[in-house]
């Protein structure tokens, strides 16, 4: 078969691509090796955590907090099959869908894994070894990531797991152990809180959330160990030994000293993402990754080889389901000779705990580092009246804006629907809005979006309602 454009893999960044690609008049092919199309987002990743997180959310509401609105149900019990398999039916739904909407668009699926077999060809390699080949004039590489793993500690998904085995355990551990104060240990490690786990979290750094605003890291930290997560920070787990009944994990202070063992049920290790390009066959054309295994592409996508291009979890850059997305969009466009962009400056990031934590734009740290003068103005949620009615009052919203220009810079949120609120400053970050824009904006009484215009307020030192 002949195609304008292959994709391999078929996550957001791959699905999204051939579809837009299709729109615009490529005759386009996908492959993907995973029986279901969506990737890791929609198989093992976003969709499946946020199922989970959304009923544990619900068991321990109806647990802690349904008396207090009057709602007397008596003591809630845990299902926990019937959690996995409303879980379950929430991937079938997405990655149903994911195909009805290639088929529709016109994109053909081959099942397998793809291989570049030189120029202009990718061969598809079937699970029972039967192959085929595509000719086609570009490739667009989507293949994503792959758990980071810790040297020494093998992954068995029962007792040692990584995201994937925390998302279908058959029981709730009485004591978890996460390797890893990131955006998997914080949300898993809240899941199974939630469900009646002992949670200890052990971070390298002395702080959680690495990357996001400090202090953001910090009163969140706080919010969760006041929930029942104990921290270890500025420890290294330097061993994992499996016995009998759970594993005993070996932890150290970072920076040396005295070792001590921590017994566990289950060990989650959540210590990053690494790209996947196992099996591609990149050294058979002689496509250059970077030091950390990312394939190298220019601003338009391209790699070092004429016609093949990267996306998503596989190339620099956050490894977010709509930052992939958004490039796969951007490559599409750039094939059919459009002009595909990616604003890497708004790219929202948002942590689905309870509170929430989102942020788009640049951190207090960085714009301190870049020596750029700001204007800080902060809203905490107890002083939002929609937020005070729900008794969801931690946390806050901060907007930093420059000092000279008033234009936002960036926007740190921690608080109940956080990722949603979100969405309003990155689109006016997108149109290079001030602060005064979004304070003068006029925002829904009483909505907990209030609380974004008080903070916008605060930058001109002048927020009503504190
Ligand atoms: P992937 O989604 O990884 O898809 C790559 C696909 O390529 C896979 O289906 C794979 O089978 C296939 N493939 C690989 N090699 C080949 C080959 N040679 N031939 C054929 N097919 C191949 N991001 C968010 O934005 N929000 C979230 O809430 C969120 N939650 C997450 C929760 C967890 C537990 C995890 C692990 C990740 C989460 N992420 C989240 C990150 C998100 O899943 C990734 O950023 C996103 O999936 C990257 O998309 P991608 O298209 O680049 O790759
Ligand atoms: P992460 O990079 O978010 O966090 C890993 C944490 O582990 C860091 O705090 C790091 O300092 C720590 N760490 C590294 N090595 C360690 C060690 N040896 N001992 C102790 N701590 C160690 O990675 P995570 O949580 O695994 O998630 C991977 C990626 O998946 C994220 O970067 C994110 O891009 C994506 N993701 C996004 C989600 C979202 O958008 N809500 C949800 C889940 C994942």
């Amino acid at each position: 078969m002949s195609y304008d454009l292959v994709v391999i893999g078929t996550g957001p960044g791959g699905y999204v691509c051939a579809i837009r690609a299709a729109q615009l008049g490529l005759k386009t092919a996908v492959v993907e090796k995973r029986a279901t199309h969506g990737g890791t987002c929609l198989n093992v990743g976003c969709i499946p955590s946020k199922a989970l997180l959304h009923a544990s959310e619900a068991f321990e509401e109806a647990s802690k907090h349904f008396a207090d609105l009057g709602v007397i149900v008596g003591e809630p019990k845990l299902d926990l099959r019937k959690m996995m398999a409303f879980k379950d039916e929430g991937v079938a739904g997405n990655t149903k869908g994911v195909e009805f909407l290639l088929k529709k668009n016109g994109v053909d699926s081959y099942r397998g894994t793809g291989r570049l077999a030189g120029a202009g060809r990718v061969e598809v390699i079937a699970e029972d070894g039967g192959n085929q080949l595509l000719e086609t004039r570009n490739v667009v590489i989507a293949t994503g990531s792959d758990v980071t793993r810790l040297p020494g500690v093998a992954i068995d998904e029962k007792v040692v797991v990584s995201s994937t085995g925390a998302l279908e355990l058959a029981n709730v551990p009485k004591k978890l152990v996460v390797i890893g104060a990131g955006v998997i240990g914080l949300e898993l490690g809240s899941v199974w809180r939630r469900l009646g786990s002992e949670v200890v979290v052990v971070e390298y750094l002395d702080r959680v959330l690495p990357g996001m605003d400090g202090e953001v890291g910090k009163q969140f930290q706080r919010i969760l160990s006041k929930q029942g997560i104990t921290f270890k920070l500025s420890s290294k787990v330097t061993g994992v030994d499996v016995g009998k009944k759970g594993a005993t994990v070996t932890v150290e202070p970072a920076a040396g000293g005295e070792a001590e063992k921590i017994q566990a049920d289950v060990v989650l290790v959540a210590i990053g993402r690494v790209p996947y390009t196992d099996g591609l066959g990149l050294e058979t054309v002689g496509v250059q990754t970077d030091n950390k295994g990312r394939i190298q592409t220019d601003s338009h996508y391209a790699t070092n080889v004429t016609g093949i291009y990267a996306i998503g979890d596989v190339i620099a850059g956050p490894m977010l389901a709509h930052k992939a997305e958004d490039e796969g969009v951007a490559v599409a466009e750039i094939l059919a000779g459009q002009s595909g962009h990616v604003n890497y400056g708004v790219i929202p990031n948002v942590v689905y705990t309870f509170p929430e934590v989102a942020s788009v734009g640049r951190t207090e740290e960085e714009l301190k580092k870049d020596g750029i003068r700001y204007n800080a103005g902060k809203f905490p949620f107890t002083a939002n009246g929609r937020a005070k009615v729900n008794h969801t009052t931690d946390g806050f919203v901060k907007i930093l804006a420059d000092a000279d220009t008033d234009r936002v810079l960036g926007v740190h949120i921690v608080g109940a629907d956080a990722g949603n609120l979100i969405a309003e400053v990155a689109v006016a970050m997108e149109f290079g809005a001030s602060a005064e824009d979004v304070a003068r904006t006029c925002h829904a009484h009483p909505t907990l979006t209030e609380a974004v215009k008080e903070a916008a307020l605060a930058v001109g030192k002048r927020a009503l309602h504190i």
